[in-house]
């Protein structure tokens, strides 16, 4: 039976199960800008093509992400007021002093400095499961080298890293049971977290070091030194930022090569080809776009796709969809590694939101995927894989392999 637009259901339910390509392909042809109901919050427009996609995450003037916060849900003033207090959710030109701030972190210099370490991050990851027949790839291999970077970034010695994973997973995880616990778990997480940040804080307040805390804690905007709260928010923007995103997309990365032998033979063959594993590099991050979707708040009465859209309506942009828009890519549901001008929108559409932390994540994909495949060529599925409940991450749970097969 052939889908219709009745059938379209982008919540949590649906990504479970599976990237809903097909719907993509009937919303991006028939209703480019599709009202989408929300059960508990307001519904919104679901825009799918990559022209409209990109060109709404430039134009931050018409569609804000203050106003209303960019995920799927309504907040209550007081928690909105606290959200307002990451980067993703202000608008320039208050956005533009934050993001300054915090850009001194992101500078060739220093990304520079932290790609020399994660060749021999990524190797000792691979040292540490030499040996064994199987493993579960997400979180004994894909997590390690997100986690250790963003750790060393931040300032958490290398030995907390597992309190960063398990309150990421807490927080991002809130629609998918097995991460949470109990109705209150994600305020328990934060409420730990911020206790955490405050005590980098008072370290770093005493002991300045060169890395992007004490770079906040020393910060001045306009005359003043960041919040209490603001600083935690910050904290946690980058530790889950820094982190669930790159490791869903370097298992997503694994996933396509097992289910493709072919790519992963010509990939193996090649490992020494830089300029084929680069290529390869950005066709993962088309085809595992980590992040579903952000959402933003129209200022004015505007037009997406032909549709009508007024101030105050919310509408979501769709980067999965857009990877796959056959108005864009040339065979867009074929992976391939030899893929030139992949300008995918995994990182958004280029915008004063663009992803800050993009070389670092290409660096990253990169390096973990290639010396995977360099020292297990002939790694096998080990079962099925699982997928998180979330309509905010394409996370992958479970990613059972068989290192020779
Ligand atoms: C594969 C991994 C990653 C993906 C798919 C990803 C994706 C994104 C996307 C889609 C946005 C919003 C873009 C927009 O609205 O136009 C974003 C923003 C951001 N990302 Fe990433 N990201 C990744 C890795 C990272 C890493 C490793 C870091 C930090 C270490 C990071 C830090 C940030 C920050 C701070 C923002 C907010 C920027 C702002 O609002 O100005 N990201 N990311």
């Amino acid at each position: 039976m052939s889908l219709s637009l009745n059938d379209i259901d982008l919540l949590e339910d649906t990504w479970a199960k599976e990237v809903p390509y097909d719907q993509f392909d009937l919303l991006r042809r028939e209703a480019p800008a599709h009202w989408h109901e929300h059960p508990e919050f307001t519904g919104f427009w679901a825009v799918t093509r990559y022209d409209d996609v990109r060109a709404i995450s430039r134009d931050h003037t018409t569609f804000s992400t203050e106003l209303g916060s960019t995920f799927l849900v309504d907040h209550e003033p007081e928690a909105l007021e606290l959200i307002r207090m990451t980067l993703l959710n202000m608008d320039p030109p208050k956005h533009s002093r934050y993001r300054r701030l915090v850009s001194a972190g992101f500078t060739p210099r220093m990304i520079n400095r932290l790609v020399d370490h994660i060749g021999e991050k990524a190797a000792a990851i691979i040292a540490g499961i030499e040996g064994r027949d199987e493993v579960e790839f997400v979180e004994e291999v894909a997590a390690e080298l997100p986690l250790q970077v963003i750790c060393e970034m931040i300032g958490v010695p290398n030995e907390d890293r597992h309190l960063v994973f398990d309150w990421s997973n807490r927080l991002v995880g809130f629609q998918d049971e097995d991460f949470r616990t109990s109705e209150e778990d994600g305020q328990i997480a934060a409420a730990e977290i911020y206790a955490y940040c405050d005590a980098i804080v008072a370290d770093r307040l005493e002991n300045p070091r060169d890395d992007i805390m004490t770079a906040l804690v020393q910060a001045e905007v306009d005359g003043d030194r960041l919040s209490k709260e603001e600083l935690n928010m910050f904290f946690v923007l980058l530790c889950v930022a820094g982190n669930e995103t790159t490791r869903n997309l370097i298992a997503h990365s694994l996933q396509v090569l097992l289910e493709r032998p072919d790519v992963m033979a010509d990939l193996a063959a090649n490992i020494d080809d830089d300029e084929l594993w680069s290529s390869a590099t950005e066709e993962f991050l088309r085809w595992g776009a980590a992040i579903h979707n952000f959402r933003r708040t129209a200022t004015v009465d505007t037009v997406v796709g032909g549709q009508e859209i007024k101030a105050g309506e919310k509408v979501v942009i769709y980067y999965a969809a857009a990877n796959r828009d056959p108005e864009h890519f040339a065979d867009p549901d074929t992976f391939d590694p030899r893929r030139q001008g992949n300008d995918h929108l995994t990182f958004g559409g280029g915008g004063a939101h663009f992803c800050l932390g993009a070389n670092l994540a290409r660096a990253e994909i990169k390096v973990m995927v290639r010396e995977f495949v360099r020292r297990f060529p002939n790694v096998a599925a080990d079962g099925p894989h699982k997928r998180m409940r979330s309509d905010f991450v394409n996370g992958i749970k479970h990613l059972p392999v068989k290192l020779n097969g």
